[in-house]
Parts: structure tokens; sequence; C-alpha cells
């Protein structure tokens, strides 16, 4: 589904976000990139959404070449694609359902689409009860449940989340990589890029390790 060949992104101030990167990814998998600050790991990310341009090699997504694509491909690409951040930027003037709906309502769907959708969302995160509550009235980990219900709620092929417990104490930073465990076992890829090398060596899962840029690991992720 991924394929880095030799990707470098080097940024026009001369920083270098990748480094001849190359590795492969297939449909369905669950991994982990992970290494420091400024390792490179949102730079990977940003790639893979066409945010910026590889400046050498070749970066392939479910077929299509990312270092050719056009800005009109570009909102197509993104509609196989699923994001969480670490901030997950609701809106706090509209409903859980709402918040959950807007990449559907950015698409078109009919009322009726929308909400068999959102609320098939909403169930996948365990807020089904909570559709008509604000985000205010949600505990910080219930807040990014719904950010993640926003993320699949178009059924994307690819979950990409980057730092999405930083937030959260390591109790609830545990429960959000299970929803993504969740989100994963019904068929979506999922890669997720975190510096919280204790939680992550607490599951079993792939693990990239970045560095200045550079891939020094790929490998299981439990001690
Ligand atoms: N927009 C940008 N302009 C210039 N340099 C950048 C930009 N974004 C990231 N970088 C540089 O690229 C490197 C990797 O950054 P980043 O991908 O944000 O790492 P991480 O997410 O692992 O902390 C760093 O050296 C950073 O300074
Ligand atoms: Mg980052």
């Amino acid at each position: 589904m991924i394929r880095f060949e030799q990707v470098g992104k080097r940024y026009p101030n001369g920083h270098t976000g990748l480094h001849e990167l190359s590795f492969h990814v297939q449909r369905g998998e669950f991994l982990f990139v992970t290494g420091h600050s400024g390792a490179g790991k949102s730079t990977l990310l940003r790639l893979l959404l066409a945010m910026e341009r590889p400046t050498s090699g070749k970066l392939l997504l479910a077929g299509q070449d990312l270092s050719r694509i056009s800005n009109a491909q570009i909102p197509f690409l993104r509609r196989q694609i699923g994001v969480v951040f670490q901030n997950h930027q609701l809106l706090f003037d509209r409903t859980v359902f709402d918040n959950a709906a807007l990449p559907l309502q950015i698409l078109g769907l009919n009322k009726r689409e929308i909400g068999q959708r959102v609320m098939t969302a909403l169930e996948r995160v365990s807020l089904k009860d909570k559709a008509l509550q604000y985000p205010s009235d949600l505990s910080t980990g219930q807040q990014q449940r719904v950010g993640i219900a926003r993320a699949v709620v178009h059924r994307p092929a690819l979950l990409l989340a980057d730092e999405p417990t930083g937030n959260l104490d390591p109790r609830l930073a545990a429960e959000i990589m299970g929803v993504f465990e969740d989100i994963n076992r019904l068929g979506t890829t999922v890669l997720i890029a975190s510096h919280d090398l204790a939680l992550i060596a607490r599951m079993r899962h792939r693990m990239l390790t970045l560095q200045r840029g550079r891939l020094i690991g790929d490998g299981e992720s439990a001690r």
C-alpha cells in the first residue's frame, strides 16, 4: 500500500527532513514510526498526505506516485486517508455528531447516509451515547476519540496519527492505542507517529525508528 523508495525531503531552508528513506507497508498493517523530536516523523506523514513533496526518490501510495501527483488529484488522494493530530482540533461550538460529520458534509453526502456513517464511527470509538453533547462536556480522552471518529467516518483505507497520545496520561494513552487497534482489526491500515517508547514497547507491532531523517530500525516494538 505504501512504498518509500529512497525518499528524501530537503526543506527550502536547507534542513533535511528525511534522507533516502526506503520501506514498504502492506495493506492492513499496524505500525509505529518513532524517533526523537526532529527525527522526521511528521515530515513522513506530511509526504503521505501530499502536504509536502519529496525532493528525491519515489513515494507510492496505493499505486499513485506522490512525488508526481498534481494539485487537482490531492483531494481524491485525501479521501483515502484519515488523520488524527495531537491536538484533536475539534469545533467546540458543534456537537460531537456534527464534528464527526464534517468530512462527509464536505463530500456532499445526503443526510441519511451521513447519519448512518457518523453513528457507526461513533460506535467504533464507544461514543454513540455522546452524539448530541458538546466537546466541552467530554473528558480529554473522549475528545481524542471524537477526533478518531472524524478521521475514520469516510472509511479511509489508511489512518495516520501524529503523536495522538501526546496530551494524555499513560492510562488514557493506552486506551486510545486500543481504539486504533480496534480500527485496524476491521481492515484499516494504521500508521502512528509517536516518541512515547514506554507506551509503544507494551504493544506488539512493527516499529520503524528514525534518527535525523534516516531509518535506523525496522522491527517489533515489544521489548
Ligand atoms: N516546514 C519546515 N521547514 C523547515 N524545516 C523543517 C520543517 N518541518 C520540519 N523541518 C525540519 O525537518 C526535520 C524533521 O522534523 P519533523 O518531521 O517535524 O520531526 P518530528 O516530527 O520527528 O519531530 C527537523 O530538522 C526540522 O527542523
Ligand atoms: Mg512531529
